[in-house]
């Protein structure tokens, strides 16, 4: 099918709802990122799946938030490194609304140690969810989308893959082996698979997110001291908030960014840009 390169056929690209009438499903979404990503989807129209891995209560909690904004959500428990319970998470939504147009493959931890001290328990915990977790809802996303096809009346694209990954898959991050190594796993993995779906028109995109300030990494921000040392990597001077990575999903998720395909868009304050050499080298 030859590609429609004309603007403004569906017309909904530049108002203030760009992800209205679609259906997204945001991995990891009671807290931090997740919440912020799930919040942003509801305020751009998209109905929206909460999914989280334990607490029912924050789930219930950010769905009622994106209700009140006049989108529609849904909790899903599922642990996104098991694969029956990813299977089930999509069948639900597939009954609550038929389909699938925007992943966000978000769910993530950390387990830190030396590599003397790293149990293998701490390294497989990492990889499984957050490499494991990703290739388990992508796979079971692109199996929709595919079947599916482009609607053109909500979006270009037959399907939308977001994965959040982090600014270590770039920056080696000592200490934390297991988490380096799940995202450098998740770049890779990102661009072989924007090369495989790309025929079926489903864009697939990383963002790469520097320090948000969530309960990951509570100890980098709650005292001063903390901070001030934190921010020394951070050009831009502030920490990020979720609506950071929210906002910019949203437009990676929109027509407005329908020829980005394949890409990592870096939200870092500029903390990639390797600070230390401003006044050195
Ligand atoms: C980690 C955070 C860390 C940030 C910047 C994120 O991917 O989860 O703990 O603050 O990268 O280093």
């Amino acid at each position: 099918m030859p590609h429609d390169i004309s603007n403004g056929s569906k017309g909904a690209s530049m108002d203030d709802q760009p992800l209205r009438g679609q259906r997204a499903l945001v991995t990891g979404a009671s807290s931090g990122i997740g919440e912020g990503v799930a919040r942003a989807f509801g305020a751009a129209g998209a109905s929206v799946v909460v999914n989280y891995a334990g607490n029912a209560d924050a789930a219930h909690r950010v769905v009622d938030e994106v209700k009140a904004t006049g989108s529609d959500a849904l909790a899903i428990r599922a642990d996104v490194s098991k694969e029956a319970d990813v299977e089930m998470m999509f069948a639900e939504m597939k009954r609550a609304w038929g389909g699938i147009d925007i992943l966000v493959s978000n769910a993530g931890l950390q387990r830190d140690a030396a590599i003397t001290d790293m149990t293998l328990e701490q390294w497989n915990t990492v990889i499984s969810v957050n490499l494991t977790g990703a290739f388990l809802c992508a796979r079971a996303a692109a199996r929709a989308m595919i079947g599916q096809g482009v609607r053109p009346q909500v979006s270009r694209a037959a399907g939308k893959i977001i994965c959040i990954s982090s600014v270590h898959e770039i920056i080696p991050w000592a200490g934390h082996v297991n988490y380096a190594a799940s995202k450098g796993g998740v770049k890779l993995f990102m661009q072989s698979l924007a090369q495989e779906l790309a025929p079926h028109r489903i864009r697939v995109n990383s963002i790469a997110p520097g320090a948000i300030k969530t309960a990951i990494n509570r100890p980098a921000w709650e005292t001063p001291e903390a901070l001030a040392s934190l921010l020394k990597l951070i050009p831009y001077g502030r920490i990020g908030v979720p609506d950071d990575i929210g906002r910019t999903a949203v437009w990676l998720a929109s027509d407005d960014a329908d020829y980005v395909h394949g890409q990592t868009i870096v939200v870092d304050g500029g903390m990639t840009l390797y600070p230390e050499f401003a006044q050195g080298g």
